[in-house]
């Protein structure tokens, strides 16, 4: 296997994970620098691949510390693994926060609704309940619960624009990783010690 080759199974892997909900890479986990310095990291749910671009994005709270977070320390590294094929996808980059915006609305309304739950609370994410109905604002069957108007306001698309991609192939009798670092509007390709 080639480094060009692997370059394009690590975005044909991602783009793929957009296709179908259960194949790998769909879920990653996104780390940043935490407000106090501490690192921070959680589970997203990749929604936007373009190699073109060198973009991927995923879908949160504005109220989120994941706002906050890049708004001080634009740093992020988002990592996913196949445990079936023993590969694993690192992206290290910088975030920006679609907050207005065509494309903020445009993946609102492509979102099932299901996917929206969240962002119709009325606590930040995070934020101390006295009950597990406190951040919906009512008891269920109470008729002020939030409605499906509620919660664009709150929605946003984060952008993460790739500047170092690694690779890791272990289904192999030898190991494989590589390394990929952008220079301009071009990758920089190597091999590195797994
Ligand atoms: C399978 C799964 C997918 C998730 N996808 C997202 C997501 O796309 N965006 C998001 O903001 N939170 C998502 N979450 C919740 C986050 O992992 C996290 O718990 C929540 O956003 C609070 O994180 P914060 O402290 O950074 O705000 C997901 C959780 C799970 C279990």
């Amino acid at each position: 296997m080639t480094l060009e080759q692997i370059y394009a199974r690590i975005w044909d892997g991602l783009a793929a994970a957009l296709r179908e909900e259960d194949l790998p890479f769909k879920v990653m986990q996104a780390a940043t620098v935490g407000l106090d310095g501490f690192p921070n990291v959680r589970t997203v749910l990749l929604r936007g691949v373009s190699e073109q671009k060198n973009l991927l994005t995923f879908h949160t709270d504005l109220r989120s510390p994941k706002i906050a977070e890049p708004g001080r320390e634009p740093r992020i590294a988002l990592v996913g693994a196949d445990p079936v094929r023993s590969r694993q996808i690192r992206v290290f980059g910088r975030a920006r926060i679609a907050r207005d915006g065509q494309a903020r609305l445009d993946a609102w309304h492509a979102s099932p609704d299901h996917d929206l739950i969240a962002y119709r609370m009325r606590l930040a994410p995070g934020a101390p309940m006295r009950d597990v109905d406190e951040a919906f604002g009512t008891p269920p069957g109470a008729h002020d619960v939030p409605g499906p108007a509620e919660g664009p306001e709150h929605f946003c698309v984060v952008e993460v624009c790739p500047a170092r991609l690694d690779w890791l192939d272990l289904s192999a009798d030898r190991p494989l990783r590589a390394l990929y670092v952008r220079q301009g509007n071009r990758w920089l390709p190597n091999w590195i010690a797994p």
